[in-house]
C-alpha cells in the first residue's frame, strides 16, 4: 500500500510538471568561515553616481570652473547682458585648484541674474523642505544686493529669499541663506539676482537640500545612501573603476586633491565625459565634493570596511595608456603611503593630524588597499612590485589588492594571475562582465582554485542581457538570477573568495554612460533592480559558516537547472539555504538535515516571476521585489517548492 501511494505521488508530481529532489546538508561540517567582507560595494563616479547623484549638490558647475565656465548657467533677463556685467575671471596664479570666478559689475542700479538648470533633467524640490543656498564671494565695491528664487519646471515661483553680502568681505567669504519651496517640483531651476551698484566677485553658488544623510551640511543624498546601508555591505571600494586611472594621467584620481575646503579640490574632467561614443556626456566633471574624507566617512556610516584604490602610475590602458617612468614614480608611491597614514595614523603624524582637523581624530581602520584598477601587463607588474615592497615594508598589516586586467581567462588575465601567484599576492581582483549563461556555467569557477594561494576579490561583475558593453543591457530578472547562480559558487568557495562586488553601483536614468547598474535614480527618487535584491539577500543572510549542501555527494551547480549553497549563522542558530531555480518549472525540494534538527519554523524569502524579462523602473519601482512567508520546518527535513525562475532564501531555526 505504501509503495502504491509513493508511486501515485510520483505520477502526480510528474504530471504536474514538478520535479522533486532531496538535498543533504550537514550543519556541523564547516567548509569555510564566511569573511565579513564577502559581499560589498563598488562605488565609482560613473553614470552621475557622485556629481549629480549621491553628492547632493544641486547646482551644476557651481564654481564656474568647468572648461566652458558658463556650462549649466544662463544670464537673466537676457543672454546679451553678459558683456560688461558678467565677466569670468581666471586667477590661476593665486589658486590653481579653483581658478575661475564670476565678476558681477553693476554700475547703474541694474538688476541682472544667473540661472542654473542643475544636473541632467533639472532640479527637484520638495514642498516645505528648507534648502541651503551658499554664496562664496568677495567685495570689490560694496553695493550689490542678492535675491534668490526657486522655479518649477513650468516657471512657477516656488520660493524667494534675499541676502545682503557683507560689505567688509574683502577676502573670499561664504554666506548662507535658507529657502523653502511652497510646492514639490521636478525640472526646476535656481535664479540668483544681483541688483544695485557695485562689483562682486562670485566664486561659488551652491544649493543643497537640508535633508541630507545624517543631516550633514553639503552632504549626500539620504535616499541613495540609505539604499547602500540597506545592503549592509562588508566593504566599500572607492573611487572606481576607470576614474582611478583617468583617460590620461592628468585626469587620474589624486586623493590629496579631494580633501579639505571645497575651493582646494581641483576639478578634473571625468573619463566618462567622452569615453562611451553612444553616451557622450561632455559636461561630466568630477568636483570631488564627495572626496576621500567623505568616502571614508560613508564607509564608516554604513558599517563597511574602506577599500580605496590608488593609481599605480598608469592611465587607462584602453585610453592614452600613459605610464610614469620608473624613476618618476616616487610621488605616486608617496601618495599611497600617505593615504595609509591619513586613514590610520595617530593625530601626531602629518596626515593623521589632517584627518583630525577634518573632523575625525579616530583612525578609519584601513586594512585593505588596491594598487591599480584594471591594469595589466609587464609595465603594471613592474610598478606594482615597487609599490608593494614599499608599502609592505612600512605597513605589513595592510592587505593589498592587485589587478588582473579587465576580463577572465584571456592572455592579459593569465599573465597577471601567474605573476601574482608567484609573488604570493594577498588578494587578486577579477572582473566579469558576461552573459547570463556565462554566470550560470561558471558558478563552479572557484571550486578548483588553489586553497593555499592568494585570496580572490571578484571586484566587478554584472550579467549583460544584450551583449558585453551594449547600451541595450537591462537589469532584468534573468540577469539577477544568473548572478545569484554565480554567487552560490562564491559563497560555497568563501575559503578562497574573500570579497565580491557588483558593478557599477549607481546610474542616473538620463545621465548614464554604462548599463546595467545596481541602483537607478533620477533627481528626486530611485529604485532597486532585481540584481540589487539578489545582492541584498546574499548580504543580509551571509551567515557565519559555509556548510556543504549536496545532491548525491555533489555541490548543486546546475543539476536540474538549480544552483544552491548553504550557510549556518552561529549567532542566530539558523541554517540558511540559497537556491536558484532557473527553469520554467517549479522545483520541489526536500532538504535533509544531518547532525541537527529544525526548531519548527522557517522563513522563506523569494524573488520570482514567470517572466525573466521583468524589471523595475522609476514609475514602477516595485514591479519585482522579494516576498517573505513563514513555513513549517520540523525535525530532519525542510520542504519547499521553488517557483519557476526564482531565487529563494530559506532560513531555518535550529534546535
Ligand atoms: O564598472 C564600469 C567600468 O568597468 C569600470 O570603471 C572599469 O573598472 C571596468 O572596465
Amino acid at each position: 500500500m505504501k509503495k502504491l501511494l509513493l508511486f501515485l505521488g510520483f505520477i502526480a508530481i510528474v504530471a504536474s510538471g514538478f520535479s522533486q529532489d532531496f538535498y543533504q546538508v550537514s550543519t556541523k561540517s564547516t567548509k569555510a568561515k564566511v569573511p565579513s567582507t564577502l559581499w560589498g560595494l563598488f562605488f565609482e563616479d560613473i553614470n552621475r553616481a557622485a556629481d549629480g547623484g549621491v553628492y547632493a549638490e544641486m547646482v551644476e558647475n557651481r564654481s564656474f570652473d568647468f572648461p566652458k565656465p558658463l556650462t549649466a548657467w544662463s544670464t537673466w533677463p537676457s543672454p546679451q547682458l553678459r558683456d560688461g556685467i558678467f565677466m569670468v575671471v581666471n586667477q590661476i596664479a593665486t589658486n590653481a585648484a579653483n581658478p575661475k570666478y564670476m565678476q558681477v559689475d553693476l554700475r547703474a542700479r541694474d538688476t541682472v541674474g544667473l540661472i542654473n538648470t542643475g544636473f541632467d533633467e533639472g532640479m527637484s524640490f520638495k514642498k516645505g523642505l528648507p534648502y541651503n543656498l551658499t554664496l562664496r564671494y568677495r567685495q570689490q565695491t560694496p553695493g550689490i544686493h542678492v535675491r534668490i528664487f526657486l522655479f518649477s519646471g513650468n516657471n512657477k515661483i516656488l520660493a524667494r529669499t534675499e541676502m545682503t553680502p557683507d560689505n567688509d568681505a574683502k577676502d573670499w567669504h561664504s554666506q548662507e541663506v535658507s529657502i523653502t519651496p511652497i510646492d514639490t517640483a521636478t525640472r526646476g531651476k535656481l535664479l540668483v539676482i544681483f541688483e544695485g551698484s557695485g562689483k562682486l566677485d562670485v566664486d561659488r553658488i551652491s544649493l543643497f537640500p537640508s535633508d541630507t544623510w545624517k543631516n550633514r551640511k553639503g552632504g549626500l543624498r539620504a535616499d541613495l545612501v540609505q539604499k547602500l546601508a540597506d545592503l549592509k555591505p562588508g566593504f566599500l571600494r572607492f573611487p572606481g573603476g576607470c576614474i582611478v586611472e583617468g583617460n590620461q594621467l592628468v585626469h587620474r584620481y589624486q586623493w590629496k586633491h579631494t580633501i579639505g575646503p571645497l575651493e582646494n579640490r581641483e576639478m578634473v574632467q571625468s573619463i566618462w565625459a567622452d569615453d562611451v561614443p553612444d553616451r557622450q556626456t561632455p559636461d561630466y566633471m568630477e568636483s570631488f565634493g564627495l572626496g576621500f574624507y567623505e568616502y571614508f566617512q560613508l564607509a564608516e556610516d554604513i558599517g563597511a570596511a574602506p577599500l580605496p584604490i590608488i593609481n599605480v602610475g598608469m592611465s587607462c590602458q584602453f585610453d592614452a595608456a600613459e605610464v610614469v617612468p620608473i624613476n618618476e614614480l616616487e610621488p605616486f608611491i608617496t601618495d599611497a603611503l600617505d593615504l595609509i597614514e591619513f586613514a590610520n595614523g595617530s593625530t601626531s603624524t602629518y596626515w593623521g593630524k589632517k584627518r583630525a582637523e577634518l573632523g575625525h581624530p579616530a583612525p578609519f581602520n584601513l586594512k585593505l588597499l588596491g594598487i591599480g584598477n584594471e591594469n595589466w601587463g609587464p609595465q603594471y607588474a613592474e610598478r606594482l612590485k615597487l609599490f608593494t615592497d614599499r608599502i609592505k615594508a612600512k605597513y605589513p598589516e595592510i592587505r593589498l589588492i592587485n589587478a588582473t586586467g579587465y576580463s577572465r581567462n584571456i592572455p592579459v588575465f593569465t599573465y597577471m594571475d601567474s605573476v601574482l601567484r608567484a609573488r604570493k599576492a594577498d588578494i587578486i581582483d577579477e572582473h566579469f562582465y558576461d552573459t547570463p549563461k556565462w554566470f550560470m556555467d561558471n558558478a563552479n569557477r572557484y571550486d578548483s582554485y588553489d586553497r593555499k594561494g592568494p585570496k580572490i576579490f571578484v571586484g566587478e561583475y554584472a550579467a549583460q542581457s544584450d551583449r558585453i558593453g551594449s547600451m541595450k543591457n537591462v537589469n532584468n530578472l534573468l540577469t539577477a538570477l544568473s548572478e545569484a547562480c554565480f554567487m552560490t559558487g562564491i559563497e560555497r568557495n568563501a575559503d578562497v573568495v574573500d570579497m565580491a562586488s557588483y558593478a557599477p553601483l549607481f546610474a542616473h536614468v538620463t545621465g548614464w554612460q554604462w548599463t546595467p547598474n545596481l541602483i537607478w535614480f533620477d533627481n528626486s527618487t530611485s529604485y532597486n533592480t532585481p540584481n540589487y535584491y539578489v545582492q541584498q539577500l546574499f548580504s543580509l543572510n551571509r551567515g557565519t559558516d559555509v556548510v556543504p549542501l549536496t545532491k548525491d555527494g555533489k555541490a548543486i551547480c546546475g543539476q536540474d537547472s538549480c544552483w544552491a549553497s548553504a550557510v549556518v549563522d552561529k549567532n542566530t542558530r539558523e541554517l540558511v539555504i540559497k537556491m536558484v531555480n532557473m527553469s520554467s518549472k517549479p522545483k520541489a525540494r526536500q532538504i535533509r538535515l544531518t547532525n541537527t534538527t529544525a526548531a519548527g519554523e522557517a522563513s522563506w524569502i523569494s524573488l520570482a516571476n514567470g517572466s525573466t524579462g521583468i524589471m523595475n523602473s522609476i514609475t514602477n519601482p516595485d514591479n519585482i521585489k522579494p516576498d517573505t512567508k513563514t513555513i513549517t520546518a520540523n525535525g530532519k527535513e525542510v520542504s519547499f517548492t521553488a517557483a519557476p525562475f526564482s531565487f529563494n532564501v530559506i532560513k531555518v531555526k535550529l534546535k
